[in-house]
């Protein structure tokens, strides 16, 4: 089969090579999937570029991207909940990402069916990024009715995340490329700020939570818009030493993790707010839920621009070079 592989970490670049390798053999908990779309994600090119490792180490050469949209082909001898023939998507494990390839095998317990109004297109563009607001989502623990604020909500992050804050009751507020405000408010924003022409931190105050995307750069304001004792997940700043712990980190990392974060700890101390980091993981029954939202709730997938995997290379760079309006997205097969 064809696979876009990496073959050792590149600081600036994301040369992938395009090559012939095996179709990959599957365990009993496994299914093999064959894949038609996958979404190209910012975390792609901070894999490529060693930004992750102390997250997640990987060995090389190592099969590329994080999500995948396909079909069945083949059950392992324990797969109770899907059949050969199912339509599913997924986030890749952690450990065990490659859904840059004609197939994968991956766990029963990471993937779940697509609601079928989706295209393979447009479901390339939820596994992770909806995943990524569920997670954060159940970390604030939100009431129906409070407010969040999600920094850079004009992305493929926000066309997930904003519905799905929806689905919690939540009002949000949103900013980004002002190019994109109509199909932002259509996805479900309650408002909607251009970062080029109004600056958030002006004039919003005592949100309820904040969902950032922007890191280091936005965080002092984005503490300082959010209410005393709000909650903040970010998906840009650094992993502190809850993340640490809350993943099962050995001691050397909660220890490097607590010194990393203490920066966004202290912060959030000063009004008794909280922060917290995560990395999005594989989740199959998050995803089911999600799947079971959008069929309640039908979403209009932001599909940015389709590449083939012979072009990995270039859709990477569309990611890298910004200007994003939802998901880059590869058609495998
Ligand atoms: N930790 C995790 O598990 C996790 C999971 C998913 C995503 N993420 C991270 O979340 C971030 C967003 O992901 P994405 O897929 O949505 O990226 P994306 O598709 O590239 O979108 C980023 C959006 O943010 C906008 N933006 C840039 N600078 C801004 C600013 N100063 N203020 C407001 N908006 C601004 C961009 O507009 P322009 O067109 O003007 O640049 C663009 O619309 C990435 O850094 C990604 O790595 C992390």
């Amino acid at each position: 089969m064809k696979a876009a592989v990496l073959e050792g970490y590149n600081k600036n670049g994301c040369d992938l090579v395009v090559k012939d390798i095996p179709v990959p053999a599957i365990s009993g908990e496994e299914v093999l999937v064959k894949v038609h779309t996958a979404g190209v994600n910012p975390l792609d090119n901070m894999i490529i570029h060693g930004e992750v490792k102390l997250i997640v180490q990987y060995s090389f050469p190592l099969i590329m991207g994080n999500e995948f949209v396909g079909i069945i082909e083949k059950t392992g001898g324990t797969v109770r909940d899907f059949k050969v023939g199912d339509r599913v998507y997924g986030r890749m494990p952690l450990k065990n990402i490659g859904a840059f390839a004609e197939y994968v095998a991956v766990n029963q317990n990471a993937i779940a069916k697509v609601p079928e109004y989706l295209s393979d297109e447009e479901a390339a563009c939820v596994p992770l990024t909806a995943l990524t607001a569920l997670q954060a989502f159940e970390l604030m623990n939100p009431k129906k009715g409070e407010t969040v604020f999600i920094s850079g909500g004009t992305g493929s992050l926000g066309a997930m995340a904003i519905p799905v804050a929806k689905s919690f009751g939540l009002t949000v507020i949103t900013n980004g490329n002002g190019e994109s405000r109509d199909r932002v408010l259509k996805l479900g924003a309650d408002r909607f700020i251009d970062y080029k022409k109004e600056n958030y931190a002006d004039i919003l105050s005592n949100v309820d939570y904040v969902l950032d995307t922007l890191g280091d750069r936005e965080l002092p304001n984005e503490f300082k818009i959010l209410k005393d004792e709000g909650s903040l997940v970010s998906l840009r700043g650094l992993p502190n030493g809850e993340f640490a712990a809350r993943s099962n980190m050995s001691l050397i990392k909660r220890c490097l993790f607590k010194i990393a974060g203490s920066k966004y700890d202290r912060m959030a101390g000063q009004k008794n707010q909280k922060y917290f980091f995560i990395f999005v993981h594989e989740d199959g029954a998050g995803l089911s839920r999600i799947s079971e939202i959008f069929k309640g709730t039908p979403i209009e997938a932001s599909v940015d621009e389709v590449f083939s995997l012979d072009d990995v290379n270039k859709a990477l760079k569309k990611v890298a070079s910004g200007g994003s309006k939802g998901k880059t997205v590869l058609r495998i097969s």
